[in-house]
């Protein structure tokens, strides 16, 4: 909390000493380093900062906010300003930056300390980070937009585990109710699509990890993966995916605001696969993209 206020006054802070002893510092997945680009001069303003696992799907987000802001013309290309760089893109609509992060924790972990630095140094100010992403469900239609209030580890525990000089170490998972709120009432009765508040499971794996028995190996039986989505949907679990216990734990670290909001691909009550046409999954992804955009002009008083 205390480190919270300090971002909203002072710049965005980071609970690593380390930092304020180097001189330089490399960001190397996306090809940007504290010395080669005036960063306060390019990212000062930044009051956003959308991720999500495609590189594709956030250089789609990113025309798509900045036409909505109204700071990018209709014709207009961004640049991705991670050029230099193969992993990931990172582009600048506005007061918005636009990110991909990979699939699953470890890689959003590499985009998300490289984003917060790239903040920090850039002496940002009072900057919410909202993960865009997509999901499968759990007793809601496929094409739901779930806002995460809460979210479990794999072993459906509320910390992020992770492993730090040979040991494990464990990171709560917080989850900011006001902000989940705030962004899952920008949703409209004209809305094709629910917007649910909801628990999300988060797996370390796509297959087995989230009971399904199709991988290439596999040791579970169909009636084992029944059960176990049986399981969570009694515990009021909505949506599993697989990086929502990383990014809470690492924002709430490093005193960050942030959310997730996922759209839903399938129930996992009635099937595994993610069998839906290219252009209905195109049309669904577009939903948290909306949702989250109306929370963004509502933020900045845009009229909406
Ligand atoms: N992403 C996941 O992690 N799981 C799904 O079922 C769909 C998308």
């Amino acid at each position: 909390m205390e480190n919270e206020n300090r971002n909203a006054q002072n710049g965005m802070q980071l609970p690593n000493p380390h930092l304020a002893q180097m001189t330089d510092d490399n960001l190397y997945h996306f090809g940007i380093s504290r010395t080669s680009h005036d960063l306060p001069a390019l990212f000062g303003d930044v009051k956003f900062v959308c991720v999500g696992g495609s590189a594709r799907r956030m250089e789609n987000f990113a025309h798509y906010i900045g036409k909505e802001l109204g700071v990018v013309s209709a014709n207009e290309r961004l640049p991705n300003l991670a050029g230099n760089s193969d992993r990931f893109v990172l582009y600048k609509a506005g007061p918005v930056l636009s990110a991909n992060h990979g699939i699953g924790v470890p890689s959003m972990s590499v985009a998300l300390h490289e984003l917060l630095k790239m903040l920090f140094y850039a002496r940002s100010r009072d900057v919410t980070f909202i993960r865009i992403g997509t999901c499968g469900g759990i007793g809601v239609p496929p094409g739901s937009v779930i806002v995460s209030n809460a979210a479990v580890n794999g072993k459906m525990e509320p910390a992020f585990e992770t492993v730090v000089l040979a040991k494990g170490i464990h990171r709560p998972i917080i989850v900011d109710q006001e902000l989940a709120s705030q962004i899952s009432s920008c949703s409209r009765t004209e809305d094709p699509f629910k917007v649910i508040l909801g628990k999300t499971y988060c797996t370390d794996d796509f297959f087995e990890g989230q009971a399904r028995t199709h991988g290439a190996v596999c040791d579970i039986s169909e009636e084992d993966e029944l059960q176990f989505v049986k399981h969570l949907n009694s515990q009021g679990v909505k949506n599993i995916e697989m990086e929502s216990a990383g990014f809470f734990a690492l924002c709430h670290k490093a005193g960050v605001k942030c959310s997730v909001v996922c759209v839903t691909f399938i129930d996992r009550l009635s099937t595994e696969d993610v069998t839906a046409d290219a252009d209905v999954l195109s049309e669904w992804t577009q939903r948290p993209q909306v949702l989250v955009a109306r929370f963004i002009k509502k933020r900045l008083v845009i009229s909406v």
